[in-house]
């Protein structure tokens, strides 16, 4: 699926204030994803003409609100048409049925209407709960994201996705529910903590791993200057991973194929982080790092790539200041391989009982597989914990 994607700043077409627009080609439901410094208070220039006479709400959650809402909302009231926000409690638990119920009827209270906006202000958890809501309010209102995590910028605002989490899992209900605009603003990252910045760098990273070899080697030569927020190196690790990103949905809108790609280090990581509790102990971002190192020393195993390619990797996360291996998550105990395989079974990546696993080729060269037998997985996975039960 390689398409070299990191010589430039990004694919994008260039806006007159240095920021620049990756168009999200899906027919008659295309968008652009805008990248750039200072978007946020220019919010109503964008969202302007896709309101005409409706209103738009903001969500947000409290932690964002008080960074970041005052200026969203200045520029909102320049259109006239704001008609509410509501602020969540931050965290997974506010992606719940309950929270999902509250939030529609709210959003009916306001007056919101088929044609409105809802104005998703926040990360990962905020964008999937109100993309969800946007998406059965009178059946589906417009939805814009305004991303302020990593994370949300390279990677989940871009493609959809929407949902909640149940006492059965992580993401099991949702939608399918495009935005019709991202604002991906690069200077609201600067507020990010450390350790929440270097995580969400792992789902960039993963767009060099997966199908961008040359990208992968532009972060091992310039990461520390995105660590450090140099202006034109967000741009480009942001403006690169969303061309990636825009480019695989535009192939595969409903992860029937190469989606799944996306998945790179996912399904090991989901199983750690599902073990680690979804907790501080353990960021989701810190979870697909491990999973990804993971992933390559499957492929090492399995004579497809060389255990130098393995390390490489290991090297760049380890050198970013991600964990790379299960022993690298804090606490006592770690898990024995039957542990985690069972909550790899949960998964919903597996199809016809089997596990969906992306393996790689190379750096840069991910591929779908379901020929991994559980059993190997199980065995893999005690050599890596040295696991005494295998
Ligand atoms: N974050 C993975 C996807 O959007 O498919």
């Amino acid at each position: 699926m390689t398409a070299d994607r990191s010589r430039g700043a990004t694919s994008g077409t260039p806006l007159p204030d240095g920021a620049v627009a990756i168009p999200v080609d899906l027919g008659a439901r295309s968008y652009d994803v805008l990248i750039g410094a200072g978007l946020l208070a220019r919010a109503n220039e964008f969202i302007g003409n896709r309101l005409g006479a409706a209103k738009c709400v903001i969500v947000t959650d409290e932690n964002v609100a008080q960074r970041h809402l005052a200026p969203l909302e200045t520029a909102l009231q320049r259109l006239g048409r704001h008609a509410g926000t509501r602020i969540l409690p931050p965290g997974e638990a506010t992606k719940s049925f309950g929270a999902l119920s509250s939030l529609c009827e709210w959003m009916l209270e306001t007056g919101l209407e088929r044609g409105g906006l809802v104005i998703a202000l926040g990360g990962g958890v905020i964008g999937d709960l109100a993309g969800f809501a946007a998406s059965i309010v009178r059946r589906g209102v417009g939805f814009v994201q305004i991303p302020t995590s990593l994370l949300a910028q390279v990677d989940s605002s871009v493609g959809g996705k929407t949902g909640i989490n149940t006492p059965q899992g992580k993401n099991l209900v949702g939608t399918f529910h495009q935005p019709s605009l991202v604002l991906a603003d690069t200077a609201l990252l600067a507020t990010l903590p450390a350790r929440e910045f270097r995580a969400g760098y792992v789902e960039a990273a993963k767009f060099g791993l997966l199908g961008d070899a040359q990208f992968f080697g532009w972060l091992e030569q310039n990461y520390r200057a995105v660590l450090a927020h140099d202006p034109a190196a967000l741009a480009r690790l942001v403006g690169t991973s969303v061309a990636g990103k825009a480019a695989i949905v535009a192939r595969d809108e409903t992860e029937t194929g190469d989606r799944m790609l996306l998945n790179l280090g996912h399904t090991f990581g989901h199983a750690v982080e599902a073990w680690a509790g979804y907790s501080q102990r353990l960021l989701h971002g810190e979870a697909v790092a491990i999973g990804i190192c993971l992933a390559f020393e499957l492929c090492t195993e399995l004579g497809l790539i060389d255990a130098a390619i393995a390390q490489r990797v290991a090297a760049h996360f380890a050198a970013v200041g991600v964990p790379t291996h299960i022993a690298d998550v804090p606490g006592a105990e770690t898990p024995d391989a039957a542990t985690l395989v069972k909550i790899m079974g949960q998964d919903k990546k597996v199809r016809d009982g089997k596990l969906t696993l992306i393996l790689v080729r190379g750096i840069g060269k991910a591929f779908v597989s379901r020929d991994v037998s559980t059993e190997t997985v199980h065995d893999f996975l005690a050599r890596q914990l040295g696991d005494k039960s295998a």
